[in-house]
Parts: structure tokens; C-alpha cells; sequence
């Protein structure tokens, strides 16, 4: 019989979207692959853009759409970032996804970092750190993302209000949001904040908590000052027809998705419990559908044999300030009862 192989490692969605959305691919009208939308005519981006718009109570010239959080992000990195006499630069924390800096550098853009800190099990972004480094390299762009890739932790509203009094309205301020949904299901303050900060934009994703990674959709929301950005990121033929429709049904599907969030906040809570007592490991605090674990440095080869053996596949991290970190994505509750039973078995030789 194959092993059967548990894929924890790129924060995915072990539950999978709700019995609605295979409905809508069920009885979906097959005929409109073979056509653009006709949005256009109506004076409308596109039915998913209308959607939002309504949803979020904002005109849809701030509503914006992508081939997934990575799509949107590098439109903007590109849009900003790209060399045009002078380099430009980019400022992250300087913990992040490495894709920020990846995507600066496509464009030779120059990447800066600010502080990250950890404060017990869990990280805090340094935000007069950010305004010391913000001052001294005058970047065109902030990328922030929270909650935070790997580390788990977020930036609160008084932060980033804190972030947007502090620059110029020329520097663009981009938030990450593919994680927020975990975090708050409260989204009332997008439509102020984007009211008010021109220069923002916030990205957002369907691949994390609405599980739909691979249809490979995500949505942002833009304040008044991007109009290069607006252009940059304007599409005239329209986007995917049905990944629009199957989006909308898991949007509508509230309930579904605060349930899993439920469980996966109580399996956050076992994992700390279970994993964090035992010597040498730490369990940070985390916002998102992942957990960022520190192992003793001697357990990582071991470990990673073993859990790979087992077909429990988590992401062993390998980057600046984390070579012993293990980064787990939540699963179904029995799949993380699974890795936790596997880790502690392990530990205990
Ligand atoms: C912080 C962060 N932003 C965005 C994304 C990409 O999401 P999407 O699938 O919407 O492209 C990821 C994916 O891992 C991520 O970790």
C-alpha cells in the first residue's frame, strides 16, 4: 500500500473548502471558459470586484485582483521597486516570507530590513526600530505582513497607524494580509483605512483560510494615491470566470471557516502544551494557521528523517535566525494529534 503523505509545510488547508464550492464547479456552465467577461461593458472590473465592493463598502476602482497574494505582491514590488535611474528600495521586517526580497530583486531593487524581536515565546515588530531605519534609508516602499510569515505575530491597527503617520506619503505602505482571516474575522476597519491612507494597499488571499491554494486567486484593496498602481495592475480581458464564482461561494460560507478556526486555535493551544514543555523546544504565539516551533540544533537531522519516514511532511527552516526552527501548518486535529505524538516519540528516543 503507497504512504499515505501529510503535506504541513506551505501553510495549505487540510480541510479543504466547504461541500458549496464543489457544487458550484458541479454545475458550473462550462460553456464560459470559452469567453472573456463581459464585466467591462457594464462598467464593472469583474463579478468577484463587485462582490468585494459591496462587501467591503468600497468602489470597486479600489478593489484589486490577482493570480494569488504572490501574483498582487510582485505587480506592486515591480510597479514600485523597478530600477529607473536610481535603484529603489524596499524595506521588510527582518524576519519575513522570502519572497519580498526575491521579488525586489528581480528588478534590482535594493531590500532593507527593520527589527523583529523576540519577546518570550513570542515575536514583536520593532516599530521605532522600523522608523530609525525608515529615516535612515528613505525607501519607496514598506512590505509588512500580518501576521507575520514565519513567526506568527502581527501588527496591531495602533501599529500600523503609528507606520502610516510616520512616512511620507510617497512611500507606499503595503500590508500582507493573507493570514489576517486566522487573526480577526473583524474586517470593518479595511474600508476607513483605505479611505483615509492613499498610499496603502492591502493584500489578501483565498489559498489560506478559504483553502483554495490552488485555484490561485487573491484580492487586494488600494488607497486613492496608487493610480500608477491602478494602471499597472489593470487587466482587460478579466480574470478566471470560475475561480470568481467558486471565491464568492466560500466567502459566503462563513460559518464553515470559523469552525476549523476554532479547532485550529485550540490545536495552537495543544501544540504549546504538548511540544513547548519539553526541554529545548520553544512553541511561539501564533496569529496565523501555522506554528513556528525552536528545537535543540542536534535534533534537526534526526527529526527530519524520522518525520519525513512517517510521511508527516513540515517544513524544516533554513534561513537567517531560524536553523532550528521547525515551521508546522496546521492540519485537521487528528492530523496534528499525529505530529505531535511523532515529535514526542522522537524525543523520547
Ligand atoms: C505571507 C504570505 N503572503 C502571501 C502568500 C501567497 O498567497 P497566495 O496563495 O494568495 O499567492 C503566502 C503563501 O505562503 C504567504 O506566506
Amino acid at each position: 500500500m503507497e504512504k499515505e503523505i501529510v503535506y504541513l509545510d506551505r501553510n495549505e488547508h487540510n480541510y479543504g473548502p466547504p461541500p458549496s464550492v464543489y457544487q458550484i464547479l458541479k454545475n458550473a456552465d462550462l460553456t464560459k471558459i470559452s469567453w472573456y467577461s463581459r464585466s467591462f461593458m457594464t462598467g464593472s472590473k469583474s463579478k468577484l470586484a463587485a462582490y468585494l465592493s459591496e462587501k467591503f463598502g468600497l468602489p470597486e476602482k479600489n478593489i484589486l485582483l490577482g493570480y494569488g497574494g504572490e501574483d498582487i505582491l510582485k505587480q506592486v514590488v515591480h510597479c514600485y521597486i523597478s530600477f529607473d535611474r536610481t535603484q529603489r528600495t524596499l524595506l521588510i521586517p527582518r524576519y519575513s516570507w522570502w519572497y519580498y526580497k526575491a521579488i525586489a530583486d528581480e528588478v534590482d531593487g535594493k531590500t532593507v530590513t527593520f527589527p523583529i524581536y523576540q519577546d518570550g515565546d513570542q515575536f514583536r515588530f520593532d516599530i521605532d526600530g522600523m522608523k530609525r531605519v525608515y529615516r535612515e534609508e528613505k525607501p519607496d516602499m514598506i512590505l509588512i505582513s500580518s501576521p507575520n510569515n514565519p513567526t506568527g505575530n502581527s501588527l496591531s491597527l495602533e501599529d500600523l497607524k503609528q507606520v502610516i503617520e510616520a512616512v511620507d506619503q510617497d512611500t507606499v505602505i503595503v500590508l500582507d494580509e493573507a493570514y489576517a482571516l486566522y487573526a480577526n474575522p473583524d474586517t470593518s476597519y479595511i474600508k476607513p483605512l483605505i479611505e483615509e491612507t492613499p498610499n496603502l494597499l492591502l493584500v489578501r488571499s483565498f489559498s489560506k483560510y478559504y483553502g483554495l491554494a490552488g485555484l490561485r486567486i487573491g484580492y487586494g484593496f488600494m488607497g486613492n494615491g496608487l493610480s500608477k498602481f491602478a494602471k499597472f495592475s489593470a487587466r482587460y480581458l478579466g480574470y478566471n470566470r470560475l475561480s470568481e464564482e467558486i471565491a464568492i461561494a466560500a466567502m459566503e460560507e462563513k460559518g464553515y471557516y470559523e469552525e476549523i478556526n476554532r479547532k485550529m486555535k485550540e490545536d495552537k493551544a495543544l501544540f504549546a502544551k504538548e511540544l513547548g514543555s519539553m526541554e529545548g523546544f520553544t512553541v511561539f504565539r501564533s496569529d496565523a494557521n501555522f506554528i513556528l516551533v525552536e528545537i535543540p540544533e542536534t535534533m534537526v537531522q534526526g527529526l527530519k528523517r524520522f518525520m519525513n519516514d512517517k510521511g508527516l511532511i513540515i517544513k524544516f527552516m533554513n534561513e537567517d535566525g531560524f536553523t532550528h526552527h521547525l515551521r508546522i501548518s496546521l492540519g485537521t486535529q487528528e492530523q496534528n494529534q499525529r505530529v505531535i505524538e511523532a515529535i514526542k516519540a522522537y524525543v523520547r528516543g
